[in-house]
């Protein structure tokens, strides 16, 4: 069946290249709600939401420690611009307090001085070139009994192999649209190395290695409409990943545009792909 829902551009001169826009999206929100009642986090808990963002899932941590005055969410992030926008869209939360700190997950013990409950670690881990040291950060930082929960879709195995092809065309597209439109070519050279694919196993096995116990592991498969694809592309690092070298508007647009073409020409509505999810406790 041809894809018949209607995505809206933001115009590039709008774009402000944030996060918020994808973060905002129900399917997204939906895998981040996952992972949050997975951790089984509660009303009267101290919770970290480590590389918060633009506040997607603070917003569903929250909602799940509604009702109890101690509870505190404290969202850390490296950005001051992606803080900002977060700070600004939870400036109502009554039952919970919210704190936003700026830090490196790297460095997390040295943001958080008093031991919490659980560190809950949403589409970032993958971002993290020293993933020993963020485990070791992220375990001194938990209480005994404390849970580190995690997601990522960028893990070996996060394209399901049926989906090659559609990443394939999609860049393919997005470069001839680039040449054919702005004359412009992405830099091979700069290919940022952002996102270092880890195994499954991998994954577990660091975190055994660094004394945590495994209390869950799925992989749940998520059918993406075409306005995820429309709305990561106007995300800033996605876009210098995918696309470096190539100034983000016209980056921007070549991607969305691609990505429209091609839903219309596969006649498909959704492309699945993988979200890795671990909670792990602190013995
Ligand atoms: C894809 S966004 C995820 C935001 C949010 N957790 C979510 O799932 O919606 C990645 C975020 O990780 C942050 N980040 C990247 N590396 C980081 C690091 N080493 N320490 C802390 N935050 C980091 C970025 O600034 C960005 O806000």
């Amino acid at each position: 069946m041809a894809n018949k829902e209607k995505v809206t551009y933001v115009s590039a001169g709008d774009m402000n290249f944030s996060f918020a826009a994808f973060a905002n999206t129900p399917f997204y929100r939906k895998i981040n709600t996952d992972l949050v009642e997975l951790s089984q986090v509660h009303p009267g808990q101290r919770v970290v939401d480590l590389a918060c963002g633009t506040g997607g899932v603070t917003k569903i941590i929250l909602e799940r420690l509604r009702g109890a005055k101690e509870s505190l969410v404290i969202g850390v992030d490296l950005s001051t611009f992606a803080l900002k926008q977060a700070r600004a869209e939870i400036s109502s939360a009554k039952d919970a307090m919210v704190q936003f700190v700026q830090g490196r997950a790297e460095h997390l013990s040295q943001v958080i001085r008093e031991k919490v409950d659980a560190v809950v670690f949403c589409n970032a881990i993958h971002l993290v070139p020293d993933k020993e040291q963020l485990s070791g950060e992220v375990f001194s930082t938990l209480r005994s009994g404390g849970v580190f929960a995690f997601n990522t879709s960028f893990y070996e195995g996060g394209h399901p192999p049926e989906t090659e092809q559609w990443y394939r065309r999609w860049m393919f597209r997005s470069v001839r649209i680039l040449r054919s439109e702005y004359g412009l070519s992405p830099v091979k050279a700069e290919k940022v190395e952002a996102r270092q694919h880890l195994t499954v196993e991998q994954y577990t096995d660091l975190l055994k290695e660094r004394g945590f116990q495994i209390k869950e592991q799925r992989v749940n498969t998520i059918q993406v409409p075409l306005e995820g694809w429309v709305l990561i592309s106007q995300f800033e690092d996605w876009i210098t990943g995918v696309l470096p070298g190539v100034p983000l508007k016209e980056a921007s647009n070549s991607l969305q545009k691609a990505a429209t073409q091609l839903f219309e020409e596969m006649k498909v509505n959704f492309i699945p792909r993988n979200w890795l999810e671990i909670v792990a406790v602190r013995p």
